[in-house]
């Protein structure tokens, strides 16, 4: 029987292999960097829960309900009750295998984190996603050594095999010597978020390329909502990358000001009384960018974390202080820190079902790449969560195929020539990257969207592009339109053209490769009335 074959060693894929190992199936586990350099082991602030340790009265259906605002209701809602009322047992079952997540005497302390009234972020200082990742990693190596997970660090995905749009492996290459390989069976794609189209401009790491999104898009695999990017507010620029002051600053304390008629508008607080600093990002990025075009504010806006106290430095935010002090030269407890929204989560990406199954039969995905829970914008919090128990759901859904026994084609050398099909040159990576900035940032229109499909168009032109930038190209172009296509605002989505949410786009937007890109809204699933937990 063909083994399952997981794209992707990060949260969601280590998930996977983890679910698939404990049921005595066996899987493959891809992936061109080793886990622990996944884009996972970056998240910072937690990962949320309704523990109710904090005796807030905190249940997993008012997590359900932040999940479902927080997104503006977009998002599959059996789908995110699943993962609200799993999370428990998610954090249950990470405390077991060992992630030392912050306790006291009375158990897990939870954060306040943006857009949720209750404290429900498990973390461990600000470094939440490395003892995640440390602890899995460990947990995958029991499976490793009895051979249920088989490992293929350094190699990278080509190629989706299929035939009549049924999915029957992979082809993989390896990265230090050049051997290509297939790889029989289903396939989970945990590849991450399109980070790799953004260089510069995001939090994430660029190692997540979005080439293998753009494989599968080429190949007619159905997205959905790609017009849906999170701006995180508090990112300050560094070499090549944004990087992320995380969450957890304001939510133990940390406030945004600019300077109003030479004194410090702490614009959120009055703006926003209710959750204030804690608004969601998408309204927090929002606000920051109109006070920073006001006449009576002068730039930039800053982060004041000098009122958060020692103890909590020293016990909850030591590390983020310290990376502070490493990567800028302040000491945050001391002065304020500048700060501007950069890009930092995909909400949208491969389409999928409740079950995590793609538009393409035995082929699956989870995590990051995927386009689940989170609808037109992600709570904070909740993305750790959507990899480790998406990833458990794909799993499932995979090891419920009938397996059949494929048999694998030999491996070969690669050529020059082929090699030069998957080639990405800087210069068109930023090309792109220019273009989608400037056509998908915090506020956008109609005028400067239509300006990037016709860059697009002119990009496409150039004969000389290899076969993979031709594809991250289309990609690009189908989040364009798919912004286009939105005549409205909603979440993380805000046209100046369009400014009001309309009912009428309370649909999920899908975008597929047919003859040329189309574009298609679909109806997003009601609430069961039974509540089942698909798990
Ligand atoms: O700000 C943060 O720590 C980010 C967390 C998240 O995106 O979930």
């Amino acid at each position: 029987m063909n083994k399952i074959n997981i794209a992707g060693a990060g949260l969601a894929g280590l998930s996977a292999a983890i679910s698939i190992a404990e049921a005595g199936f066996s899987c493959n586990l891809i992936s061109l960097q080793p886990s622990e350099r996944a884009q996972s082991v970056l998240a910072e602030g937690g990962i949320n829960a309704a523990l109710n340790t904090m005796g807030e009265g905190d249940t997993p259906e008012e997590h359900f309900q932040d999940t479902m605002k927080g997104g503006a209701f977009l998002a599959d809602p059996n789908a995110v009750e699943g993962l609200a009322y799993t999370a428990p047992e998610i954090i249950e079952k990470l405390l077991t295998i060992g992630t030392p997540f912050q306790m006291d005497g009375k158990g897990v302390v939870l954060r306040n984190f943006g857009g949720q009234k209750k404290k429900r972020t498990v973390y461990a200082k600000s470094s939440t996603g490395k003892v995640i990742m440390t602890a899995l990693i460990d947990e995958g190596r029991k499976y490793e050594s009895s051979g249920r997970i088989t490992r293929y660090p350094h190699h990278q995905v080509l190629e989706i095999l299929s035939e009549d749009r049924i999915c029957r492996g992979l082809k993989i290459l390896d990265t230090y010597t050049d051997e290509v390989q297939y790889l029989s069976g289903p396939v989970i794609i945990a590849c991450g978020g399109l980070n790799g189209f953004f260089p510069e401009f995001t939090t994430g790491t660029v190692a997540n390329t979005g080439d293998l999104a753009a494989e599968l898009f080429s190949e007619g695999v159905e997205f959905a909502n790609l017009e849906f990017i999170q701006y995180h507010p508090t990112t300050v620029a560094i070499p090549g990358k944004r990087m992320l002051i995380s969450e957890a600053a304001r939510g133990e304390g940390g406030r945004l000001f600019i300077e109003r008629s030479g004194k410090k508008w702490y614009f959120m607080e009055e703006l926003y009384p209710e959750l204030g600093n804690l608004m969601p990002r998408d309204v927090i990025s929002r606000e920051m960018t109109r006070v920073l075009a006001r006449d009576d504010c002068e730039g930039p806006v800053c982060l004041d974390m000098t009122g958060i106290s020692k103890k909590t430095w020293e016990k909850k935010l030591s590390d983020l202080r310290e990376e502070i002090r490493e990567y800028l030269s302040i000491d945050p407890a001391k002065e304020p820190v500048s700060v501007y929204p950069g890009i930092h989560f995909f909400m949208g990406g491969i389409r999928v079902d409740e079950g995590h199954k793609t538009s393409m039969e035995n082929l699956f995905a989870a995590g990051e790449c995927a386009c689940q829970y989170h609808g037109a914008n992600r709570l904070g919090g909740n993305s750790m969560l959507g990899a480790i128990y998406g990833g458990r759901i794909a799993a499932q859904s995979a090891m419920k195929l009938e397996h059949e026994n494929y048999e694998e084609k030999t491996s070969y050398h690669i050529s020059a020539e082929e090699k030069q099909d998957f080639y990405v040159s800087p210069k068109s990576a930023a090309e792109l990257k220019g273009i989608l900035a400037d056509s998908l940032g915090i506020i956008r229109n109609g005028d400067d969207l239509n300006k990037g499909i016709e860059r697009i168009d002119n990009l496409l032109k150039d004969n000389n592009l290899t076969a993979m930038e031709k594809k991250r190209i289309l990609l690009g172009k189908a989040m364009i339109l798919s912004a286009l296509a939105r005549e409205e605002s909603r979440g993380a989505h805000f046209r100046e053209d369009y400014p009001e949410a309309d009912e009428a786009y309370r649909k999920t937007t899908v975008s597929r490769m047919g003859d040329g890109i189309e574009i298609y809204f679909r109806d997003i699933p009601e609430r069961r009335e039974s509540h089942e937990i698909q798990n």
